[in-house]
């Protein structure tokens, strides 16, 4: 099956070069402007690389709909001499028998990888997501292919060549003219598709990947076609494609217009078209002007109003779910501008400070672990501020951030902060009985930070205050709220990251632990599926039928890359989305 499929596509190269040429000769990006990686010439190479480059435009050019939102144009900014400092560890050349075992993880890894694609390629193909125990799918992101266009750039880095080679040939008759939803969500299409194709193509600088990666940009950035500028939550895709101002929604979530600017900016910088940086500059500097004028100075409430352009009001604070990525891209755009827009210096710094001070606290353990976990805070607007105790598997993110952050603005004791805050959510995986961590839970948090004695009576009284409590959760934790594990990758990604800046074997050790336990409760009858309880031991045959597509882009490369030496995908070469896709930092 597999080398038919194959040999029509290559009879069909020889059709499709044709109307191809045609549309790259006339596409918006071939003349106008001055882009390097983007030439007739490199696409006519990609013969030699065996992909089939059959580029079918989408049913509809986005591009050529006129913004009526009209700024004044940014350039990317760029200080070719700015460097800097050095994210990763510099590693010793490693022994035979440590080479021996760390391949020998990473081939475990890349086999769990291998099955759940082939299981996706033989029941959901071009489909959002696989359902893993029936082999069936459900598309319930316009229908682009998700878990495909997702994957991608792991396809590549655990060298699939064949499957990387068949997935890009059918990322070019994705239709993004075409939704099966009248709404297309701005957040995640922007992390999971316009992430995937842009990592995969500064991976492999394969031209469809570009051509692609434009077409959807330009449907994006009509998300920005507003009365004020900021963009809408959901895209509205007959009227979007009109041209007429979209109306923004009154309330949303900071996440959701926190997390367009690494997509965006990188998509400027590959093109050299400065309209889409220019479109998410506004949001940022927006974030920009009010962080100090908030109930907890530093950090921006929960939910926030674009259609007003109110980003103060309100008093809930997290640094969890809805709120989680705009804190992470802002280390992240420092590291992909290089220091070159300050704006991202001053805010990462702010907000590292402020979630110090307030959310992060050490929980009250029976072994006196000196770990961190983040928590929830309310503040008022007499700037009381309470915190809640509640953590949850989104969170986990948090210790690659500080880490990162640490390291690039050379503040050290955020690398420290970071640390503990990994074996925080280590320790969540390794205290429960099937060794995978829960989705959400409460602890009790001592006052001090460094005199945190284990009392049981305390924890006794704080536990009968939660109805949430059982028997058999571990001592330590008053609630498991959310006992569920839904393939998420935040965890193992700070213990990734942590291992890549740190150099301690301790990190990739918690990484074999960890992946051992949710190979094994997540392995269902084609692929993986999520896990109801893991406060329990694991009945496979119990788990939920569906397999996200950040399984494959994320949780998998995080482990994958655990076990990989350091020089794949060198956190001093690429930054990372919120859906582990690399862009390259350009030099
Ligand atoms: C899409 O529209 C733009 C702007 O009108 C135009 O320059 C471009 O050639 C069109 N692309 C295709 C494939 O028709
Ligand atoms: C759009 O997709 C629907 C199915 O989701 C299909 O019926 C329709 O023909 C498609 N339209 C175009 C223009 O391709
Ligand atoms: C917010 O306050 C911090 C600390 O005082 C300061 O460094 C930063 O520049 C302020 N940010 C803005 C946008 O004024
Ligand atoms: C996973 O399952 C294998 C085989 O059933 C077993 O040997 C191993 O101990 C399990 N590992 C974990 C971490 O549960």
């Amino acid at each position: 099956m597999h080398r038919t499929a194959r040999s029509n596509r290559i009879r069909l190269v020889a059709i499709g070069l044709g109307l191809a040429i045609l549309y790259f000769t006339f596409s918006p990006w071939s003349f106008g402007y001055d882009s390097e990686s983007v030439r007739l010439t490199q696409f006519m190479n990609s013969k030699e690389t065996g992909t089939p480059a059959v580029v079918k435009p989408s049913s509809f050019n986005w591009s050529s709909v006129a913004s009526q939102h009209v700024s004044e144009t940014l350039i990317v900014p760029w200080n070719k001499h700015a460097r800097l400092p050095r994210v990763q560890y510099v590693f010793d050349k490693e022994s035979n028998e440590e080479a021996q075992s760390r391949e020998y993880r990473r081939t475990q890894v890349r086999n769990v990888f291998q099955r759940d694609w082939q299981a996706y390629r033989k029941f959901a193909w071009m489909k959002d997501a696989l359902m893993p125990m029936t082999g069936s799918y459900r598309d319930q992101f316009s229908g682009w292919a998700a878990t495909l266009v997702d994957s991608l750039d792991t396809l590549w880095i655990m060298g699939l060549k064949a499957e990387f080679d068949e997935a890009v040939a059918a990322v070019a008759g994705i239709d993004f003219g075409n939704s099966t939803s009248t709404t297309v969500n701005t957040f995640e299409t922007n992390i999971r598709y316009l992430g995937g194709l842009l990592s995969a193509y500064d991976l492999s600088k394969r031209p469809i990947l570009l051509a692609k990666a434009i077409e959807l940009g330009d449907l994006l950035h009509l998300a920005f076609n507003t009365e004020n500028g900021m963009p809408v939550d959901f895209i509205d895709f007959q009227r979007a494609k009109t041209g007429e101002k979209l109306l923004v929604e009154p309330t949303v979530v900071s996440a959701s217009p926190g997390t367009l600017s690494l997509e965006m900016t990188r998509l400027s910088q590959i093109t050299g078209n400065p309209k889409y940086y220019t479109a998410v500059s506004g949001v940022m500097s927006l974030f920009y002007r009010n962080q100090n004028r908030t109930n907890i100075p530093g950090l921006w409430p929960t939910y926030v109003s674009m259609s007003r352009k109110d980003v103060t009001t309100g008093s809930q604070f997290t640094l969890a779910g809805s709120a989680d990525s705009l804190y992470e891209y802002l280390p992240k755009m420092h590291g992909l501008l290089q220091g070159a827009e300050p704006m991202y210096d001053t805010m990462s710094r702010g907000f590292l400070d402020a979630a110090n001070e307030h959310m992060l606290f050490r929980p009250m353990l029976p072994g006196e672990d000196d770990i961190l976990i983040s928590g929830n805070a309310n503040a008022n607007d007499d700037g009381k501020t309470s915190l809640d105790p509640e953590s949850e598997h989104l969170a986990c993110y948090l210790g690659g951030a500080y880490a990162l952050g640490g390291k690039i603005l050379q503040r050290p004791d955020d690398i420290e902060t970071g640390a503990k805050l990994t074996k925080g959510c280590m320790y969540a995986y390794k205290s429960m009985a099937s060794g995978v961590g829960p989705e959400r839970w409460n602890m009790v948090a001592c006052e001090s930070r460094t005199n945190c004695k284990w009392n049981e009576e305390t924890w006794v009284k704080e536990r009968q205050k939660r109805p949430e409590w059982k028997e058999h959760l571990p001592r330590g934790f008053t609630t498991v709220k959310d006992p569920r594990y839904i393939l998420r990758p935040e965890a193992i990604e700070s213990v990734f990251i942590l291992y890549r800046i740190t150099g301690r074997r301790q990190y990739q050790d918690a990484a074999w632990d960890m992946f051992q336990a949710v190979r094994n409760a997540t392995h269902t009858q084609y692929a993986s599926g999520s896990v109801p309880d893991v406060t329990i031991p694991i009945d496979t045959s119990k788990n939920e039928d569906y397999m996200e597509s950040f399984w494959l882009a994320e949780t998998l490369k995080y482990f994958y890359l655990a076990f990989s030496p350091p020089d794949l995908i060198s956190l001093d070469d690429y930054v990372l989305n919120t859906e582990a896709h690399p862009f390259l930092i350009p030099r």
